[in-house]
């Protein structure tokens, strides 16, 4: 896929929140472990985690409550994080030297070059996308990181059978990836009513769905599998 088609996505807003100073120690100490450092080549899992194993993409991992959590309860899984806020990274990082997890390695940049670049067509067997930014605002709506674009560099880089699994508490953007997903000829929706699924017991509770909660939102919940 061309990087011209996907130039217009531009699905975040960096934030210049101030890194604490374990944070910025965090950084400083523990990302030569866990770190994926930029780069233009593919990658070798292999040179990244101590074992083999089927590979879990998470984008946008904010804080990385989720990312630490799942990696624990999926002990047999490898995952790798993505977000561009370097203090949810340097919290990230902290999280994982705190529980002594291994199988976890975090990529500080933008998902879609990241996708288009360094990750090896096939080689995920799943890909989580928990509290995406909604993009509100209708002259917005392009911003919003479900695209047909972005879901079919999705479907390159996935597993036969992976699942795509993504949350949101804004309904708007749970029916435009609906929308979108309905016109993927690469996924199939696993709802038996066609739209959103339970919730399974492998996404953790966190500060997004409590604050949708409390906001009076329902979560959505939305499977889908590599056909
Ligand atoms: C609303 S937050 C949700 C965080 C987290 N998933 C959670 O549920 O707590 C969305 C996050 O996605 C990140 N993000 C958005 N677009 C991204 C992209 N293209 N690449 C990497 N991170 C991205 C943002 O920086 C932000 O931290």
């Amino acid at each position: 896929m061309s990087e011209s088609k996907h130039r217009n996505i531009r699905s975040y807003v960096l934030r210049k929140g101030r890194l604490t100073v374990a944070q910025q120690l965090a950084l400083d100490e523990l990302w030569p472990h866990y770190g994926i450092e930029r780069g233009k080549t593919v990658l070798e899992y292999g040179e990244h985690f101590a074992r083999p194993a089927d590979v879990i993409l998470e984008i946008g991992f904010g804080n990385g409550e989720s990312t630490w959590q799942m990696a624990q309860q999926e002990p047999d899984k490898n995952f790798i994080g993505i977000e561009v806020h370097e203090p949810g990274v340097g919290h990230l990082l902290m999280a994982l030297e705190e529980h002594a997890i291994e199988n976890v390695r975090i990529a500080c940049e933008d998902a879609v070059p990241f996708l288009q670049h360094r990750v090896a067509c096939g080689s995920l067997a799943g890909v989580r996308i928990y509290f995406a930014d909604p993009w509100p605002k209708k002259r917005h709506h392009k911003r919003r990181i479900i695209q047909p674009e972005f879901v079919s560099q999705l479907a390159h880089c996935m597993t036969q059978g992976g699942i795509l699994h993504l949350a949101t508490d804004w309904q708007p953007y749970a029916e435009h990836v609906l929308e979108v997903m309905q016109f993927s000829p690469d996924f199939v929706n696993l709802s038996v009513t066609g739209d959103y699924c339970e919730r399974p017991d492998w996404r953790p509770y966190t500060k997004y769905e409590k604050r949708g909660e409390r906001l009076g939102h329902e979560v959505r919940d939305l499977l889908y599998q590599r056909a």
